[in-house]
């Protein structure tokens, strides 16, 4: 049987952090589909199909990942696809309240599928998408923080 993890998540943009959970869950299971929600409340920075290209340049040639957009809820994505646990990274305790509540959510709407929490490397726990955007829309140095291919997107979307 092959195991099929589903990250999902904004990545407006992608980073770093993005690109350490994606590797490490790759651990956890045969293919990985990383999957970019399109119907966020959020007012997104970088188009879907700008992000999905992002994520693709940043984590490179790894046959086992794939990307794609979802529209509606994230159970009847991975009922589609066949995904059999969620995986999202955990970096604070501010972050578990949320997490924990979409967790037993997705439980009540799909109860099989499982959801992993992965710890970031260390020093990538400060980072966020919009910690990045900030800085970034102020004239701050991202590199290190993001792929290459995101700092350039983001100086041309900031106009630098
Ligand atoms: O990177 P984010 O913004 O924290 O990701 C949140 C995301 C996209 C994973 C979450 O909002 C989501 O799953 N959206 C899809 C709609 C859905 O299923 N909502 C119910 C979740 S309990």
């Amino acid at each position: 049987m092959t195991r099929i993890a589903i990250y999902p998540g904004s990545f407006d943009p992608p980073t770093r952090g993005h690109e350490d959970l994606i590797r490490r869950s790759l651990a956890l299971a045969d293919r990985v589909v990383v999957a970019v929600a399109t119907n966020s409340s959020k007012q997104p920075l970088f188009p879907v199909a700008e992000r999905l290209a992002l994520l693709r340049a940043a984590v490179g040639e790894e046959p086992r990942v794939t990307f794609e957009s979802f529209d509606g809820l994230l159970v009847e994505f991975a009922r589609r696809v066949g995904g059999s646990m969620v995986v999202r990274g955990l970096r604070a305790v501010s972050d578990f309240e949320y997490e924990f509540q979409m967790a037993l959510m997705n439980r009540r709407l799909h109860s099989t599928l499982e959801t992993v929490f992965l710890v970031p490397a260390l020093d990538l726990t400060y980072l966020s998408s919009s910690l990045v955007r900030e800085v970034a829309r102020l004239g701050g140095d991202v590199s290190g923080l993001v792929h290459p291919a995101v700092a350039e997107a983001l100086a041309k979307r900031y106009g630098r």
